[in-house]
């Protein structure tokens, strides 16, 4: 069943209409929301991108009112008629005032029964939902989203225009060149056995056109990396990506916390706080036991290893003379809550964070409980108690280990507990610089130093003799913009030198053949005339998401992929003919599985 359209032409958007539109004939097309046939009176709710209208039928038409009988959900309708003042007024629709008096009805295309209904909020298994996102896509929370995230990216777009920057764009077809994260790799048919590599970011590319002379650049640009997969990461992911030509770190902020408090205004009307917090990342580790703290609450990390130093408990002084760190938080008045049985699985839960063990004390009105008390002697206890400010029905969770790991597990606990006991103010936007990276970290599988954000970010300049002598000490001219806890985006000042460039290759364990081979095309660009040049990169859907407030940014991409990297609804990623394989001189060696 399908009608022409070629005699309609839309005149309005369903959500729309107003009082003002009263008396007027308008021509609107759409899906079939809601069909309701009362016998003398059939009533079609029509949607489309603006919201949704009431048809009205009336009984006296019977040509109209058996076509209107025949309309089910999502069948798409041009209808004809006049706005008119509803009888019985739905407050809950922005357009629940108003109907229209339908004169002339098209039935456009018809629609088999979805797989699941098309309303706001729907709670269907987000496979099935994956599976259908076209129907899923009509949702109006999902065209919510979409139409956030493009007014986003319009925003960006205005702001970095207005100040100066070029959008370019560059290749996804690329040499590989690592970052961190595995590349997702696309074989040459033209250079059998050659590979290109798809962007993990733009980062090169920038940086030449910073060589180039483009002064300032900006893209919204597709990045893929090869990597697990979790609710705030996606295979293929959107960056927010510039780059400034003669600039240190102040400018780049500067420019950026502007353009974030311009979105923050224009979409939510909050005025946010200029210029934002800023924390040395070891602050952030020391309080919060992560690189990207939730500043929303409290319950922050102390170091009570001088409290311990001589106890009795081996397992803490073992710990410390180790060079690891006793380290604490206490989980104020939830003592009460904090029944033993609730204890114990935290005790699990940090365990998944390698913890070994979660010690305690409780704070009771009766005195002190803990499983560690018999270790420790009244003046220990008492410092400890004293150090975390502990008062009744205060707990105290202790974890003795090494640094990352004390970090990292404290650091999960205490989002865990503000989580569990509503401790996080879900209107507060707390957005936070964190600086002062170190450069290199140790990866004990490689047994050599990584980069820490990227292999061409700039030492800070006070730093520069640490990395022949002591490199792990070197700080990073990095920063990253945390918003509640999420790492919205991260950047850095560039090397601009293609001797200290190539000794950050050998200092992350490259040879002097194998970096060249590599990365030989920055480092003769960086031989030409290089300013001096900074950038970051905001990823684009973590955005939206925190903006929209949702908790996946699967639910603010169009097309996203699951865990698994598949996409449920195309299939990708599937199996190709033998002759396209051929072409690219590729044989599949089948796995056993
Ligand atoms: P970085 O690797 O920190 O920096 O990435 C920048 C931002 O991109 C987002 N992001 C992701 N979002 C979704 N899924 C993913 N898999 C994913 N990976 C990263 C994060 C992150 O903060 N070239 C540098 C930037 C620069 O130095 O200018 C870069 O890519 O929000
Ligand atoms: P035990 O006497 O072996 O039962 O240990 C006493 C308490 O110390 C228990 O509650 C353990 O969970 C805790 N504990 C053991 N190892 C650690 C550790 N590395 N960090 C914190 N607490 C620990």
């Amino acid at each position: 069943m399908f009608e022409k359209i070629t005699d309609f032409k839309r005149t309005d958007m369903c959500g729309n209409l107003t009082k003002e539109d009263i008396g007027r004939e308008v021509t609107i097309m759409g899906f079939a929301d809601q069909v309701r046939d009362l016998g003398g009176l059939i009533f079609i709710n029509l949607r489309d991108i603006s919201g949704i209208i009431q048809l009205m039928f009336d009984t006296d038409n019977k040509d109209l009112c058996e076509k209107a009988a025949k309309v089910r959900s999502e069948y798409v309708l041009a209808a004809r008629g006049v706005v008119q003042q509803r009888s019985s007024v739905n407050k809950n629709m922005k357009t629940g005032e108003l109907e229209i008096a339908v004169s002339e009805l098209r039935i456009l295309d018809s629609a088999e029964t979805p797989p699941f209904y098309i309303v706001e909020n729907s709670d269907v298994k987000e496979e099935l939902r994956l599976k259908y996102r076209y129907l899923d896509l009509r949702r109006p929370d999902m065209q919510r989203r979409m139409i956030l995230r493009s007014k986003i990216a319009k925003i960006v777009r205005n702001f970095y225009d207005e100040n100066g920057f070029l959008e370019i764009e560059t290749p996804m077809l690329q040499k590989s060149t690592p970052e961190g994260a595995r590349d997702y790799l696309v074989p040459s048919r033209v250079h059998n056995g050659k590979f290109y590599a798809l962007p993990q970011s733009p980062q090169l590319y920038k940086q030449l056109l910073m060589i180039s002379g483009m002064d300032r650049y900006y893209q919204i640009v597709k990045c893929f990396r090869d990597e697990d997969l979790r609710a705030d990461r996606q295979p293929e992911f959107t960056q927010i990506d510039i780059e400034m030509s003669f600039v240190d770190m102040d400018d780049v902020i500067s420019v950026n916390e502007k353009l974030l408090a311009k979105i923050f205004k224009e979409i939510k009307g909050i005025d946010v706080e200029l210029p934002f917090l800023r924390m040395p990342y070891s602050e952030a580790m020391d309080r919060f036991g992560s690189d990207k703290p939730d500043t929303r609450f409290g319950l922050e990390l102390k170091d009570i290893s001088d409290d311990v130093k001589n106890c009795e408990f081996k397992v803490f002084t073992d710990v410390l003379a180790n060079g690891g760190s006793v380290r604490a938080i206490n989980a104020e008045n939830l003592g009460d809550k904090l029944t033993r049985k609730k204890i114990d699985a935290l005790g699990e839960f940090v365990k998944t964070y390698k913890a070994k063990a979660l010690a305690w004390i409780k704070v009771n009105p009766d005195g002190i409980q803990s499983p560690i008390a018999k270790f420790l002697s009244e003046d220990e206890m008492n410092a400890i108690l004293k150090n975390m400010n502990a008062k009744e029905n205060d707990v105290i969770f202790i974890i003795a280990d090494k640094d990352s790991v004390a970090y990292a597990s404290l650091g999960a606990l205490r989002l865990e507990i503000a989580k569990n006991y509503d401790l996080i103010d879900e209107n507060k936007f707390n957005f936070l610089w964190v600086t002062d990276f170190p450069l290199l970290e140790f990866d004990e599988e490689e047994n050599r130093y990584v980069a820490m954000h990227h292999p061409f970010t700039s030492p800070k300049d006070e730093d520069l003799e640490l990395l022949d002598t002591d490199p792990g000490k070197v700080h990073a001219k990095a920063y990253d913009i945390i918003l509640n806890g999420v790492e919205l985006g991260g950047g850095s000042i560039r090397i601009y030198n293609s001797e200290l460039q190539e000794k950050m290759f050998s200092v992350l364990g490259f040879s002097k053949e194998d970096a060249w081979a590599r990365f030989g095309f920055l480092m003769e660009a960086l031989k030409y005339g290089t300013p001096p040049h900074g950038g970051m990169a905001y990823g684009f859907d973590r955005m939206v998401m925190l903006i929209d407030g949702c908790e996946s940014i699967r639910d603010v991409i169009a097309f996203p992929k699951v865990q698994n990297a598949s996409e449920l609804m195309s299939g990708a990623p599937d199996v190709v003919d033998a002759k396209q394989l051929g072409e690219l001189g590729i044989d599949i060696t089948k796995s056993e599985e």
